[in-house]
């Protein structure tokens, strides 16, 4: 009998160790022979600790599992059970989905190169080894695919810079400082399948010259860390021996600006992680003065299926312009929370209302804040818009990193606004001064609508536009899109009606 549960953060801060002990309690206490396998999760973050069992290649699952529902499982060969959730792709969440880049998380134990192999892995790279630097970079392009890390830059075009400038040395980083709000969908593929990114790495190093990879990680994610670390001894002992490319892994300080290109060039390099001024773009000369490639885990990670299955199958996936499938991540005030892969052009109101169920309070929805703390409010007025990288812009948010955070009607649009301007302050790098000294301004400006003061509004929308245009990065430029949204879809939450937070 062959059993998978995850080791995932999610499933594991849900109890999924005690789950695991006492199944194997009860095989040994029953004299039962099985194979517990660990895994990384599905993305059903509700049903977790979501436990599956193999039979005759068909995996059903029970969850969410307490250690108390486990002997049950036992005693009825773990087949009825009151929490027997049937065929694992007929879950709706699940079967609706496109798992390209996630097609394997949850599936296989995240360090079993065999096993990572035997469902396809391993495939993309030995067909690049058999390409020129320029056909790989070719494909790329023709698979329309994007940075996921949130610009949506076509990432063959930044390959392609690399490739075109002479170098001695050139290196690959993967963005894995994951900092967006509600945003999760890189732990999960690093936890649940670490080896596609690190064979995306590999092939982005042959694509464009490149002999050294970094992933730089967030330090707040510590099982990553981890299985990433394993993944590397394994994958560099194994698949990197004749190859001349590197991986090694690097921690982040806890600095939300550090996912910014050039302030986590600064980190990796071990200054200050401070944003510098493009030109140079990085492509062309990032870490310590070489072409570097940094792209999102995600954008690697989806690298090797292009690879293998070829850029015309994963172009067939999304929308005109934004090819592929999207990672989006529904969480929140939300009744099914988790990850949903799906090709670009899926509509808002469909994500949350109808896949996501509605709040978890079970009150209306208010609004949802799309992209991460710096992204847009989005009313149910503006479910219909789909996601994709125009349509977001043209409904005046963005996609970013594609985290959905749900809110009902009893949220605070003025003080959601608030947050994002301190959120700002407190991450700002200091470099340039519409987001160092704009983003105080902003809280205090704030306040003071919501004290009644009438000549506040021309001042933040006056200081929202210096902010968007002056500021050096996305950080200072992109906070007015929370305050602006909030401001347009929700002006009585700042009548001054309500007490100034904090
Ligand atoms: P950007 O538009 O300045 O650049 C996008 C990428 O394209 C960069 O890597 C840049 O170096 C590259 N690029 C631009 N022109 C190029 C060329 N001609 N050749 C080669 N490469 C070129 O955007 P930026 O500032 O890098 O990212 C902003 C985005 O980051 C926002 O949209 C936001 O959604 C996202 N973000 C994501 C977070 C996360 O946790 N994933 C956190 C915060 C922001
Ligand atoms: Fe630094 Fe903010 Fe300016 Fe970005 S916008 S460079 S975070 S001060």
């Amino acid at each position: 009998l062959t059993l998978y549960l995850p080791r995932d953060t999610a499933a594991l801060a849900l109890g999924a160790e005690a789950v695991a002990l006492r199944i194997e309690q009860e095989a040994s206490r029953r004299g039962i022979g099985l194979n517990l396998v660990r895994t990384g999760s599905r993305g059903m973050v509700w049903l977790e600790p979501l436990l599956e069992v193999s039979r005759e290649g068909v995996r059903t699952g029970f969850g969410p599992l307490e250690e108390d529902d486990v002997g049950l499982l036992f005693e009825n060969d773990f087949t009825d059970h009151p929490k027997a959730l049937g065929a694992i792709g007929d879950i709706p969440f699940f079967a609706r989905q496109t798992r390209l880049t996630f097609a394997r998380c949850g599936v296989i134990d995240p360090l079993d190169l065999d096993a990572y192999r035997a469902h396809g892995g391993l495939s993309g790279l030995a067909r690049a080894q058999a390409m020129t630097p320029m056909e790989i970079v070719e494909e790329i392009i023709q698979s329309g695919l994007r940075g996921r890390g949130g610009a949506g830059f076509p990432a063959g075009i930044k390959w392609r810079t690399t490739l075109e400038t002479n170098a001695p040395s050139k290196v690959i980083v993967a963005n894995a400082d994951e900092g967006d709000s509600g945003t999760f969908a890189d732990r999960m593929l690093m936890e649940g399948d670490p080896f596609a990114l690190l064979e995306g790495m590999t092939i982005a190093g042959r694509a464009v010259g490149a002999d050294r990879g970094f992933i730089y990680l967030r330090s707040e994610y510590t099982n990553a860390n981890r299985i990433l670390k394993d993944a590397i001894n394994v994958f560099s002992d194994h698949v990197l021996t004749d190859i001349g490319f590197s991986i090694e892994l690097r921690l982040g300080a806890g600095a939300y600006v550090c996912g910014e290109e050039t302030a986590l060039l600064n980190s990796l390099e071990g200054k200050r992680g401070t944003v510098r001024p493009k030109p140079p773009l990085p492509a062309i000369a990032g870490f310590l003065g070489r072409p570097t490639v940094v792209n999102n885990v995600l954008t690697l990670a989806a690298v090797p299926h292009i690879l293998a299955d070829g850029a015309p199958g994963y172009a067939a996936h999304g929308t005109v312009r934004s090819r592929g499938t999207v990672a989006v991540q529904i969480g929140g005030n939300v009744r099914y929370g988790g990850l949903f892969e799906t090709g670009f052009g899926i509509s808002l109101g469909e994500l949350v209302t109808d896949i996501g169920g509605g709040t978890a309070t079970g009150r209306p929805i208010k609004a949802v804040q799309l992209g991460g703390p710096l992204g847009a409010y989005f009313p149910p007025a503006l479910f219909d818009t789909r996601l994709d990288y125009e349509e977001c812009t043209a409904a005046g948010g963005l996609l970013g990193h594609a985290g959905i955070v749900v809110h009902d009607d009893s949220a605070d649009m003025a003080r959601l606004a608030r947050f994002a301007m301190e959120f700002c302050a407190v991450e700002s790098c200091g470099t340039c001064t519409p987001c160092r000294i704009g983003a105080v301004r902003g809280i205090e400006t704030i306040d003071r609508m919501i004290a009644g003061d009438p000549q506040a509004a021309p001042l933040l929308a006056d200081l929202c536009e210096v902010m968007r245009e002056g500021s050096l990065c996305a950080l200072g430029g992109f906070a007015p899109y929370p305050v602006e949204s909030a401001l347009k879809h929700f002006p009585a939450d700042f009548n001054g009606h309500r007490t100034a937070a904090e």
